[in-house]
């Protein structure tokens, strides 16, 4: 139900915000959905029946996006790393492929990057076709002991041959891990970011070939430096509105001391000269998502020029009580992909993220209620249920007054309920899964989060993705984002 529990009674019909709201559950081919157990997502990628961490070596080739992600084969809680596969030719539907590269004499295969090496400068090309190289950690089992290591493939990603030279970088370190690489035009070779979790850094390094690597500079501590430094990612980004204008970002993340408790996805936005990045001067931290459940976020490689868009996704949980989460045979979704740009705003810039437009292919008709008042609304949207879990909502509200606080409860019923407010004086969202059904299986999975928001011209936009036991809140056109997981208790779930 949308409540206004605190406006001021005066004049409440002109008071009274307007709502556009755009309500569709999504609808899928035959045969779909594919999976019946409790809280299994139906529009977010889960492994059929293991563990699931990290996404990892996306990239995008011969008319495939490749997601490859941490899986332990044998189970569903963390254990004997190795990297799960699937494709998708749309970013919607998705084909699991065979475990590409498994844990192999007293080696893990943690997380890393996959690349298209178009020049063949590593010299792993076949007939006259590109390999795809992929660089990942080296986790030894037996030692303290993480270095890069490199694999790589001729057929399209279906089978994987590890570098006989490997390791291919390594500095002896127990915690050195997690490369991304990418080619960089403007000095004409591969440049690796790559984290060294417990000084807070990352560290960038520089090769012709993918296999011999020079060390060009470190960045850090700086930001967010409670939890340990994982997963890098490095890209310029297009700022909104400013034609071809583009500032680089480095993405971090973070084990711990997240905004919502536990690991969460921080970045920088500055400059980046092929050696040495260096962020604009600010003093805040700056998050890509407020809620619980989005780490290990990184982005798409080798997506077409023509296509032009950085496309990313998370792992959608959280180190607190990944593990423990209540589901079973699978453990674990990535986020929806979402497409990334920059908004300049008096306080800096913002990393925007959009749901991909692709998604629509699984939408079912939408129902639509224009330009109306909030009781209107409110009833409408009361009479809704959810069907099997899903549902996509957009709510565009403006005349809002400065203070007060617009309630939308959702998978309600008998047996709980998730609350998302938005408080107008206080500007800020807050996602509340106090009541949101099951909650006991870990003490760290927090009841509620907020997040800042810009309420510009007394206007803000919702759009809020649920998926079974997922909600993904995108606020004032996808600026502030909210990732929560819920396992509800029952079904038969509505809006009030
Ligand atoms: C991040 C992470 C990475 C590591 C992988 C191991 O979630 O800890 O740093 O490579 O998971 O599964």
């Amino acid at each position: 139900m949308l409540q206004f529990p605190s406006l001021p009674c005066r004049g409440r019909p002109a008071l009274a915000a307007f709502l556009a709201v755009v309500l569709a559950f999504p609808a899928f081919p035959a045969g779909v959905p594919t999976f019946h157990e409790p809280w299994r997502p139906q529009f977010h990628f889960t492994a059929p029946d293991t563990w699931m961490n990290d996404p990892n070596g996306m990239v995008w080739y011969d008319g495939e996006y490749h997601l490859f992600y941490q899986n332990n084969p044998f189970g569903d809680k963390w254990g004997h790393m190795s990297w799960g596969h699937a494709v998708s030719r749309d970013l919607a539907h998705w084909e699991h492929l065979p475990l590409a590269l498994a844990e192999e004499n007293g080696v893990m295969i943690f997380s890393g990057s996959a690349v298209v090496d178009w020049r063949n400068t590593s010299g792993f090309g076949k007939d006259g076709r590109p390999p795809m190289v992929a660089l990942y950690t080296g986790h030894h089992t037996g030692k303290p002991l993480q270095n890069q290591q490199l694999a790589y493939s001729n057929d399209r990603g279906r089978t994987w041959t590890k570098f006989a030279g490997n390791p291919v970088l390594d500095i002896g370190e127990a915690d050195f891990r997690d490369p991304k690489v990418f080619w960089h035009e403007a000095t004409r070779r591969w440049v690796m970011a790559v984290s060294w979790p417990v000084h807070r850094q990352v560290r960038f390094y520089a090769s012709p070939d993918l296999k011999s690597w020079t060390h060009l500079s470190d960045f850090g501590p700086a930001g967010s430096t409670t939890g340990i430094w994982e997963c890098p990612d490095l890209f310029p980004l297009k700022v909104e509105g400013f034609g071809r204008g583009s500032k680089w970002v480095l993405v971090v993340n973070v084990g711990s001391g997240a905004p919502a408790g536990g690991s969460g996805t921080q970045y920088f936005v500055g400059e980046f000269d092929g050696t040495r990045f260096v962020a604009d001067a600010r003093s805040a931290t700056n998050w890509a998502d407020f809620g619980p459940d989005f780490y290990a976020a990184v982005s798409w490689s080798d997506v077409p020029k023509r296509d032009g868009r950085r496309l990313w996704l998370g792992w959608m949980s959280n180190w607190a009580y990944a593990n423990d989460v209540p589901t079973s045979p699978w453990r674990s979704a990535m986020t929806v992909p979402r497409e990334l740009t920059l908004r300049a705003t008096t306080s800096g810039y913002r990393l925007v993220q959009r749901p991909v437009r692709e998604l629509a292919a699984l939408r079912g008709a939408p129902a639509r209620i224009g330009r109306t008042g909030i009781d209107a609304a409110q009833a409408w949207l009361s009479t809704r249920r959810f069907e099997e879990g899903l549902a996509e909502l957009e709510l565009e509200l403006d005349r809002l007054p400065s203070s007060g606080e617009v309630s939308l409860r959702l998978l309600h019923g008998e047996a709980g309920e998730t609350r998302i407010d938005l408080d107008l004086g206080g500007r800020f969202l807050r996602f509340n899964r106090g009541r949101s059904g099951r909650k006991d299986f870990n003490a760290a999975f927090a009841d509620a989060q907020t997040a800042p928001v810009r309420i510009v011209d007394g206007k803000a936009s919702l759009r809020l993705l649920v998926d079974v036991s997922s909600v993904e809140v995108l606020a004032q056109d996808c600026e502030t984002v909210m990732t929560d997981l819920v396992f509800p208790k029952s079904t038969r779930l509505g809006f009030s």
